[in-house]
């Protein structure tokens, strides 16, 4: 499913069921220890595809981290994020120097609680919820939107550390193209940030999950970074190609 969300720069690896709990490096499994073992099966599982995506950039293999408040230590030069739900965990990674924010959200395709798009919705997102209900009732664009939402957010703080509420986001889901976009409306933040403050983000829905993601393309590099003189630090820790 991931493939159909990021574009080929990205580097992504999903897993449907868990590995096992001894898969955790020691220093990551401390992160975990005292969490039920659900959250540890999750956790781990993300884990291995932050490592299978990490090597699959050519970044070296350490153990992956996190703040205090639970964000990913990614390897310096990396953007990456992590989803899981049940029986779905993703994670994505790519070099800096061509990606500027990374957001993937999954969810399991169920109805919100009642009364919770009330609490995490726009007026217009509400109206558009409804009216893609009636003409595509096969699909839950309510955790749609909410997936869509926690995309934006993932993308967003790591790379801002400013929070971010549900109604500081408007979001429109293309049905069709299953695409979505996003715009930051405090104008504060939309001045802090002038190049986070629209996200464009692809949008999949199967064996019932749902999963979003946005990608924001670094701009391109110019003259010297160009010519190679302020390379990715990931290149540079990579091993050489023949001995
Ligand atoms: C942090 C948050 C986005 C995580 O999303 P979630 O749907 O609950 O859970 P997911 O499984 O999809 O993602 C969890 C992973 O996100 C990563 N993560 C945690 N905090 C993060 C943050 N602040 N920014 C980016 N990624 C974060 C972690 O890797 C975590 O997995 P791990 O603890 O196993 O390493 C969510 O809990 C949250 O706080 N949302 C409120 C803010 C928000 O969404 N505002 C809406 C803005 S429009």
């Amino acid at each position: 499913m991931i493939e159909e969300v990021l574009p080929s720069h990205v580097h992504a690896f999903e897993a449907f069921d868990h590995v096992p709990l001894s898969s955790l490096h020691p220093q990551e499994a401390a992160l975990v220890a005292r969490s039920v073992e659900r959250r540890r099966l999750e956790f781990a599982t993300a884990r291995h595809c932050a490592h299978q995506a990490l090597d699959a950039l050519g970044a070296p293999w350490a153990p992956l981290l996190a703040t205090p408040r639970g964000l990913p230590v990614w390897p310096g030069g990396v953007r990456g994020a992590i989803t899981h739900t049940t029986g779905y965990h993703a994670a994505a990674v790519a070099h800096g120097s061509r990606v500027a924010a990374l957001g993937i959200d999954a969810e399991p395709d169920r109805p919100l609680p009642r009364g919770v798009l009330a609490s995490i919705a726009l007026p217009q997102e509400i109206t558009q919820v409804g009216e893609l209900a009636a003409r595509h009732p096969s699909l839950n664009w309510d955790k749609l939107l909410f997936s869509a939402k926690e995309s934006v957010y993932k993308a967003w703080f790591p790379q801002t550390s400013l929070a971010l509420s549900f109604e500081d986001a408007l979001i429109r889901i293309d049905p069709v193209r299953r695409t979505f976009s996003a715009r930051v409306l405090p104008p504060a933040l939309v001045r802090a940030h002038p190049g986070l403050s629209s996200f464009a983000g692809r949008w999949t829905a199967r064996a019932g999950t749902v999963l979003t993601a946005i990608t924001v393309d670094a701009a391109p590099a110019t003259g010297g970074e160009a010519a190679g003189r302020h390379p990715d630090p990931v290149a540079l820790r990579r091993p050489p190609s023949h001995p």
